[in-house]
C-alpha cells in the first residue's frame, strides 16, 4: 500500500494523522536499516522541532476483517446460493439416482407454504415439484381456498431428490435422508417467511415435528401445531386423497383449518 492510500486507510479507521517531515513528500516505509541511517542524517541537518509533550501512539491493532460465512452454511444463504447448493448436493445418497434436483416452486414472498415428501418420477424428469395427477389434485386444493400455484402460495418438499427403492419404485425419504436435506427447506422458509405451512402427508408432518414415522396422519389432523414459531396444519397426501377419495372431505376440513390459522396469525 502506498503512503497516499495508508493515509486515507487510516484516516477511515479512524487512526493517524500519518506524520511526515515538513516539506518531505509521502514516500513508501523504506528497509529498517535504510531507515536507521536515514534518520540520523536528516537529524544532523533538521531544524529543530520541538517535541510534542505526549506522543499518541496507535495501539497496535488486527484490522478487524467481517467473518464470511462458511461455504456451507445453509442458514446464511440467499435464493441463488441456496438454488445452486441444493442443485450440487452430494449430501446424502439420494444424489446418486437423480436426473434432477427439485428445489421448490411458487411466489417467494407466499404466505402459504405447502409441504410435501419428495420428488417422484414425473418430479425428478421436470425439476418441478408435485406435476404429476397428484399434482393436478394439489392445484384444486390450492384453487378451493383462493390459491395458485406460483401466487401467494409456495411449494417444496422434505428431500430435493427422488427416493426410490431397489426396484426403482418411489418411496418415502428415509428419517437420515430427510435430516440431510432438512436444513434447505428451513432455509426456505426463513426467506419466504410464510404465515402459515401445511404439512402434505405422514412424511412432511412427522419430519417437521419429530415425530416417529409410524405417527399416523390422522391422529395429527385437527390441531394447529407449530414449526419455526409458524403454525403448522397436517393433511393427507394428494396422492393418498387419489387412493382414498372419501378422505377429500376430510382434507377440506384440514384445509379450513389453515385458513382459519391463517387468519388468526
Ligand atoms: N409427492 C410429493 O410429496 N412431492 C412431489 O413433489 C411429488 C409427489
Amino acid at each position: 500500500m502506498n503512503a497516499g492510500r495508508s493515509a486515507v486507510f487510516l484516516d477511515e479507521m479512524g487512526i493517524g494523522p500519518l506524520w511526515r517531515r515538513r516539506g518531505m513528500p509521502l514516500a513508501e516505509p523504506a528497509a529498517p536499516v535504510a531507515v536507521a541511517a536515514a534518520a540520523a542524517a536528516a537529524a544532523a541537518e533538521a531544524e529543530p522541532v520541538p517535541a510534542p509533550a505526549t506522543i499518541a501512539v496507535a495501539e497496535p491493532f488486527a484490522p478487524v476483517v467481517p467473518e464470511a460465512p462458511p461455504a456451507d452454511d445453509v442458514a446464511g444463504m440467499d435464493w441463488m446460493r441456496l438454488k445452486s447448493t441444493v442443485a450440487g448436493c452430494v449430501k446424502c445418497g439420494l444424489c446418486n439416482g437423480r436426473t434432477k434436483t427439485v428445489f421448490g416452486v411458487g411466489d417467494e414472498k407466499a404466505k402459504w407454504l405447502f409441504i410435501g415428501e419428495g420428488p417422484g418420477r414425473n418430479e425428478d424428469l421436470s425439476g418441478e415439484p408435485f406435476v404429476g395427477p397428484a399434482g393436478k389434485l394439489l392445484d384444486n386444493m390450492l384453487r378451493a381456498i383462493g390459491l395458485k400455484r406460483g401466487e401467494n402460495a409456495y411449494i417444496a418438499n422434505i428431500v430435493k431428490c427422488r427416493p426410490t427403492d431397489d426396484t426403482g419404485r418411489d418411496r418415502p425419504p428415509t428419517p437420515e435422508e430427510a435430516a440431510a436435506c432438512l436444513p434447505y427447506l428451513q432455509r426456505q422458509i426463513a426467506l419466504i417467511q410464510p404465515t402459515v405451512l401445511v404439512a402434505l402427508g405422514k412424511t412432511a408432518a412427522v419430519s417437521l415435528l419429530e415425530l416417529g414415522h409410524d405417527t399416523p396422519v390422522s391422529s395429527l389432523r385437527g390441531t394447529v401445531h407449530r414449526y419455526a414459531g409458524l403454525p403448522l396444519v397436517v393433511t393427507y397426501h394428494p396422492a393418498y386423497l387419489l387412493r382414498n377419495m372419501a378422505d377429500k372431505r376430510k382434507a377440506w376440513a384440514d384445509l379450513c383449518l389453515a385458513t382459519s390459522a391463517y387468519a388468526s396469525a
